[in-house]
């Protein structure tokens, strides 16, 4: 287990201290509104090698940039549309990446030579913070994807970073301690590189949200991209127990539905969230209960319907799939 410092007091100096440590060409994880995130300055190339190390990601991998807000946004994307810009003005910050043409200021080994880079402006206070301070200190952009082990499930807490990544970071490496992330699914990720957008990855931020927000444009869900994506692939986010979504009863099996459905006799209810918000928010860290108690089975209703009831469904789909 590495030393790595934990940064439990939020004081402006200790997130000047962490936007020092990322200048130094450190990792910092830090809390994000969705899920924690793994930070290198992502002008840094060695730095963000070391993502790919900590994370056992393969390097054509692309990584999210965070930027502290839409200013920053022509440094690093260029030919921007019309509705990518209406997208950001609505829903940054927020829970909602767009993938952008790049600019020559991205590198190819953020991109993993793609000529689009994904942007988000996260608006989690110390995220916020974290962006602003490194920014002062003449950085730019923090490369950051969440802050697992690669295929694994991505961490809603400081403690669940520890548990993911505790034994690749180095000393000077940073987490900070920012609670519990208040969504707890990843961000919705926007394909704008075409003449109307396409939700690549679903979340919070839903397709009815944008459509509603982009009127005359058709909003595209799912749609097959030649944009390279890892989080298409099929199996991803999956804890070690087997994910099984129909309703069956298995003797000591653990049991995730909405509060109204009553649990099961002879399984284990592990959360009953009274909304999907809820329901998305203490997914992973059920997926983890489930895991750390040490069943073999985690039974789970999906919750139905459109909008984020869709966002976990597709995050339940591929963790079905097993690791
Ligand atoms: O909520 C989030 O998005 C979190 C927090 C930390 O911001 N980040 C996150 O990053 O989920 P990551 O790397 O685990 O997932 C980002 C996804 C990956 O599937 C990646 O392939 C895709 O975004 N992506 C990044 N840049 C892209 C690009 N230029 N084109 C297509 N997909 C891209
Ligand atoms: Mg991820």
């Amino acid at each position: 287990m590495s030393n790595s410092p934990f940064i439990s007091n939020c004081a402006a100096d200790t997130i000047r201290d962490a936007a020092l440590a990322l200048k130094a060409g450190h990792l910092v994880a830090f809390p994000t509104e969705t899920v924690y995130g793994l930070g290198a300055d992502a002008r840094n190339p060695e730095a963000v090698k070391r993502i790919f190390e900590v994370k056992g990601r393969p390097t054509d991998h692309p990584l999210i940039i965070h930027i502290s807000s839409m200013n920053q946004l022509d440094k690093w994307a260029t030919d921007i549309p019309k509705y990518a810009i209406d997208l950001a003005r609505a829903f940054w910050p927020g829970p909602m990446t767009l993938i952008l043409k790049r600019t020559d200021f991205v590198k190819d080994f953020i991109t993993g030579g793609q000529n689009t880079v994904g942007l988000r402006v996260p608006s989690d206070s110390i995220a916020q913070s974290l962006l602003q301070e490194f920014e002062k200190i003449s950085g730019s952009g923090i490369a950051a994807p969440s802050a697992n082990r690669f295929g694994q499930v991505s961490p809603t807490s400081s403690a669940d970073v520890f548990e993911e990544l505790g034994d690749y970071l180095s000393d000077f490496d940073l987490v900070i301690e920012g609670g519990n992330s208040t969504i707890g699914i990843e961000s919705t990720i926007v394909d704008c590189t075409g003449d109307s957008p396409i939700i690549l990855r679903p979340g919070f931020v839903t397709k009815e949200n944008i459509q509603s927000e982009l009127g005359s444009y058709s909003v595209d869900q799912y749609r097959t991209s030649d944009i390279k994506f890892s989080g298409s692939f099929e199996k991803h986010y999956a804890p070690e127990c087997k994910i099984i979504l129909s309703p069956e009863v298995i003797e000591g099996a653990g049991f995730l539905a909405l509060f109204d459905f009553d649990t099961p006799t002879g399984m284990k209810r592990i959360a009953a969230p009274k909304t999907v918000e809820e329901f998305a928010r203490v997914l992973y860290s059920t997926f983890r209960s489930a895991d750390r108690i040490g069943f073999s089975s985690l039974v789970i209703l999906p919750p139905l319907g459109t909008g984020i009831a869709l966002a976990i469904r597709e995050r339940l789909e591929k963790a079905s799939r097993g690791r």
